[in-house]
């Protein structure tokens, strides 16, 4: 795991990084903007320490096949037909921590509809987008290139916009038009979808389908758009570190163009992309109020020669919104030969410990653990 290892975080940089840092976020074009300016040359600031082994993917004729889960039907009140998915997504999640959903209720129209907005967002006239750009986190929606870009060790081919959703939803007038109309029924859509997860999810943890809910892991909704443009020396660059995602669970949506990998049994494996599907993977804080029993996986975005590529996660966390309910490991989940493996925190106090870290290839659940 020598990419991935701690020792890249404590690297010296034998050039002024932070300037150069600085000089590119006060571009306010992030990566998009190198690549409409002509770089044919990946900037030192997004180097690799090991340059990534493209040709890995191709390799892969044995390797494991993410799951693949249909849901057609589980609405249907047919109790088998939602106990074999049920046992799905827990054999998923136990071990995977990520799987593909089908047939899931999303019109392929809005799909469709989200990536564009994404994209009509991104290619925007880019001085009506830099009024977007901000690192302040207060902001309805945060546009800029690599969140943890003054922190983590290697900066992402990638820029990114970040909005909350939910508990307190959006003014239309706070939304940028490009995507306005699109993000807010995307969000409605993707809000019920992640609502009908978590209760599957609660049944394959054994409890009542509302105990999720009820603790509150639907109450909050991020939706990100990200832009991974096409990046002329590819093995020199990542566009999304390995990481794993500090939300309950995080459904997304990815274009045709792949690149997503998640690490399971000790090879990164491809998320391939799949027509109409979504992602829905198990972030930090479902690992940890089940105390190890579902596993949050870590996974990362290569960069391509070929882009943009568009994707849109949703995450579902109340973010840095002050709330006093702490979460801890579910009592009914624990026993004497199950102790709990975490203290409780609020969702507030792990995501300021997540960016204090940035992505550097390491768990934020460490920081938690008894
Ligand atoms: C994320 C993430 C993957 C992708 O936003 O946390 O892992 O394909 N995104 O963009
Ligand atoms: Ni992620």
């Amino acid at each position: 795991m020598g990419l991935d290892s701690k020792s890249s975080s404590t690297i010296q940089p034998d050039y002024d990084r932070n300037a150069e840092l600085t000089a590119f976020d006060e571009t306010k074009t992030g990566v998009k903007g190198l690549v409409d300016a002509g770089f044919t040359e990946v900037p030192r600031i997004f180097h690799l320490p090991t340059p990534e082994n493209l040709n890995y993917s191709s390799e892969q004729h044995s390797a494991p096949t993410l799951p693949t889960i249909d849901l057609k039907g589980i609405d249907d009140e047919d109790p088998i037909r939602r106990k074999q998915v049920i046992e799905k997504v827990k054999d998923a999640l136990e071990s995977w921590g990520f799987f593909q959903i089908v047939n899931h209720g999303i019109p392929e129209s809005v799909l469709e509809g989200m990536k564009e907005g994404v994209l009509r967002f991104f290619e925007q006239d880019s001085e009506v987008k830099k009024e977007w750009y901000t690192r302040d986190l207060k902001r309805r929606l945060v546009y800029n290139s690599n969140f943890d870009l003054y922190s983590a060790p290697v900066t992402n081919w990638r820029d990114t916009f970040y909005c909350t959703m939910a508990p307190v939803p959006p003014h239309p007038n706070e939304l940028p038009p490009p995507c306005r109309d699109i993000l807010l029924e995307y969000s409605k859509q993707v809000m019920k979808m992640g609502i009908c997860l978590l209760e599957l999810i609660a049944e394959a943890l054994g409890l009542d389908p509302n105990h999720l809910l009820d603790m509150g892991c639907a109450e909050g909704l991020a939706v990100l758009g990200h832009y991974y443009p096409s990046c002329p020396q590819p093995e020199l660059a990542i566009g999304t570190t390995s990481h794993n995602d500090n939300d309950f669970i995080t459904i997304l949506l990815q274009d045709h163009i792949g690149g997503l990998k998640v690490f399971y049994q000790d090879q990164w494996i491809d998320v391939p992309p799949i027509p109409g599907a979504l992602v829905v993977n198990a972030g930090d804080l479902l690992q940890l109020i089940t105390n190890d029993k579902f596993v949050s996986s870590q996974h990362k975005v290569v960069a391509n020669k070929v882009g943009p590529r568009i994707s849109v996660a949703s995450f579902f966390t109340t973010g840095m919104v002050q709330t006093s309910k702490v979460f801890e490991p579910i009592k009914e989940l624990l026993s004497e030969d199950n102790p709990a493996k975490y203290r409780g925190t609020t969702v507030k106090e792990y995501l300021e410990h997540f960016f204090r870290k940035g992505l550097d290839g390491t768990s934020a659940l460490n920081h938690f653990m008894i």
